[in-house]
């Protein structure tokens, strides 16, 4: 293959009015086939749509006499007080939109600090992620492989790395249908060294290939394993029914990733914002639960934690701030998402993340 050259960028973003502006701008530093992979959904790419129409059909009734002033963003998670509810969804190869990789999103996620989780398709080996992390909470996000002394080993070289929790991605069985890959003949121009023993040479294959070498067949057994073997609480991601949500808690899932995967794998399914208030409403309080899928502004992030989230998490909107300015882009758009959710907090009437969970929804309405 021919060498792979992306973006480089190191330093503030200028003019970065929304996050919605940082697509555009990423498409022109990142290789086409690179920026199609990252910003393309499944199919007809209408649950990728509806993943950012259904925040306009849940509204915010603002409470203007609650005595708030200066709101506080910031919440604790597992013993660690983090800046915002917001955190780094699982996303593979960085270095597909800058030559620092996981490295640099690493750095931008310490520096603002919240929580960072690696995706097993990092296109940098744990260790080196772990290190450039400096003690900022990571989780790790699995993909089951069908060998399980593959699984067996990664566990145990994430355990021994300090990460805390595993995140089992559920909805990723088979990849989605990504047609913009297909046009593009996208094939990974980059390696990715966690998953390399079940997954040689990553370089030059495409996306199916990588997936096919994960589990087809996953189950609630499945999640007894990871408990069971790890010792580590396991949150199960991509859930979207209640009987999903029964079967993972069930199963000793100590948390619950409503999400998804951006609208990349099943093309026709809800956003994952309109499935969020029903699997709230299965979990029931048991364990926490993170969102993602759609996320671009603060008032997002608000309706989701109105919704029953605990935590929300970005994907897209941090790899294009890792093009657009490296560290310092991914530490931007998270400051950008929380200075958007302050103002939310002040307008709506909430001093802390805690009060926006009062909020109730009666008829599409937060009230
Ligand atoms: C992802 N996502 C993902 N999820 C996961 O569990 N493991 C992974 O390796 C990846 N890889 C990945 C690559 C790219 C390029 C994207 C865009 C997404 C899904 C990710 O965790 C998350 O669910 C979505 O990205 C959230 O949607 P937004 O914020 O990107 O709209
Ligand atoms: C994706 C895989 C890596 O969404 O989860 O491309």
């Amino acid at each position: 293959m021919k060498e792979f050259k992306t973006s480089n960028a190191e330093g503030p973003i200028e003019n970065f009015v929304n996050t919605y502006d940082l697509e555009p701008r990423a498409e022109k530093v990142i290789p086409k086939g690179a920026f199609g992979y990252i910003a393309s959904g499944a199919g007809d790419e209408f649950t990728l749509r509806e993943n950012d129409r259904a925040f306009n059909h849940k509204l915010i009734i603002p409470h203007v006499l609650e005595n708030v002033e200066n709101p506080d963003p910031s919440t604790v998670v597992d013993g660690h007080k983090i800046t915002a509810p917001i955190i780094l969804a699982p996303v593979a190869a960085h270095k597909l939109a800058n030559d620092s990789g996981e490295i640099g999103s690493a750095k931008g996620v310490h520096n603002f600090n919240t929580i960072y989780t690696t995706s097993s398709y990092s296109s940098v080996d744990l260790p080196e992620i772990t290190e450039a992390l400096q003690g900022t909470p990571e989780w790790f996000q699995f993909y089951f492989s069908k060998d399980n002394e593959i699984n067996k080993h990664i566990i145990d070289r994430v355990k021994a790395l300090g990460i805390k929790k595993i995140i089992l991605t559920a909805d990723a069985t088979v990849g989605g249908n990504r047609e913009v890959d297909i046009r593009n003949q996208f094939v990974f121009p980059v390696n990715m060294p966690i998953v390399q023993e079940y997954l040689p040479e990553g370089v030059g294959k495409s996306m199916n290939y990588v997936y096919g070498s994960a589990k087809q067949k996953l189950s609630a057994k499945d999640i007894e394993f990871i408990v069971n073997y790890s010792g580590l609480p396991v949150y199960v991601k991509g859930v979207q029914s209640a009987e999903d949500v029964n079967r993972a808690i069930d199963a000793g899932a100590a948390g619950i990733w409503v999400s998804n995967h951006g609208g990349r794998q099943l093309d026709g399914g809800p956003a994952a914002f309109d499935s969020l208030q029903y699997v709230a409403q299965a979990v029931n309080h048991r364990v926490p639960i993170v969102f993602d899928s759609g996320i671009r502004r603060g008032q997002h992030v608000f309706k989701a934690l109105a919704s029953g989230a605990d935590l929300v998490a970005v994907g897209r909107p941090a790899v294009y701030g890792l093009a657009l300015g490296g560290s310092k882009g991914v530490e931007q758009v998270f400051d950008k998402l929380t200075e958007e959710l302050k103002m939310v907090m002040q307008l709506a009437g909430t001093q802390t993340v805690d009060d926006i969970k009062h909020y109730q929804l009666r008829d599409n309405k937060f009230v």
